[in-house]
């Protein structure tokens, strides 16, 4: 195996599968989570090409984007095999893959490996901040959901718990409560808290500034 060719045709494989990507998993998604989490595994004891990889490779089986998922795991096993991946290198990645998402929570505690949880930080420090705003917006028009509705009131906002939100119908201010706001705290590195806390701070910013809109316009009507 020649890491750089591997690599290389890591980077096609993703560039094709989410080139015509509208719900902000767009190759720019995968371009922005490899270069956070290559800064991030400079500050751990990480191997970083599986950082890499996993990187380049992380939305390739997600279950919201493909359709056809036994197809996408099948595809991402032929590769593995064309490109000649050692086999110890193939299994960390699967599990990787596997478990790498939030998943509304439920694959908490499922990563054990290292490299899977510095991409997965950067997976989710792209998912704040001003760049975590704008996909949640595209990713809410692509689905057709709303950004916010009247009726939840910006007072219930800081009293209901993330589990209360997943159960409201689904709008991009929601993604906010239920899961944007809960992933700083969930962060496995020291370096990805750091990052995610500046951005996280920004969210608050842009939300209190929505809702002194939002209202605004309510007291108009
Ligand atoms: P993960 O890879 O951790 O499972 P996702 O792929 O679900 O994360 O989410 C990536 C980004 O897509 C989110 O951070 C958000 O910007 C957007 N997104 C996901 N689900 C929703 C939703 N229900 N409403 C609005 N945006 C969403
Ligand atoms: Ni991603």
């Amino acid at each position: 195996m020649n890491k750089i060719e591997v690599i290389q045709s890591a980077e096609e494989y993703a560039q094709q599968l989410h080139e015509s990507d509208t719900t902000g998993h767009d190759f720019e998604h995968i371009l922005r989570v490899r270069h956070i989490a290559l800064q991030i595994a400079k500050t751990e004891e990480v191997d970083s090409f599986v950082v890499e990889l996993a990187s380049l490779l992380h939305d390739t089986v997600d279950k919201k984007l493909f359709k056809d998922l036994n197809q996408a795991w099948q595809h991402l096993n032929n590769w593995m095999n064309a490109v000649s991946l050692p086999l110890n290198i193939q299994q960390e990645l699967v599990h990787i893959l596997k478990y790498i998402s939030y998943n509304g929570g439920k694959n908490k505690g499922k990563l054990n490996s290292l490299a899977g949880k510095v991409v997965q930080d950067a997976d989710r420090i792209d998912a704040l901040g001003a760049i975590g705003i704008a996909r949640t917006f595209q990713f809410s028009g692509h689905f057709k959901e709303p950004m916010h509705i009247s009726s939840i009131k910006p007072r219930d906002l800081n009293t209901m718990t993330a589990e209360q939100y997943h159960n409201e119908p689904n709008t991009a201010i929601n993604h906010f409560y239920e899961k944007l706001l809960l992933l700083k705290d969930q962060m496995n590195t020291t370096k990805g808290y750091e990052i995610a806390e500046t951005r996280h701070d920004f969210m608050i910013q842009f939300l209190n500034q929505f809702f002194d809109e939002w209202h605004i316009n309510q007291e108009q009507d």
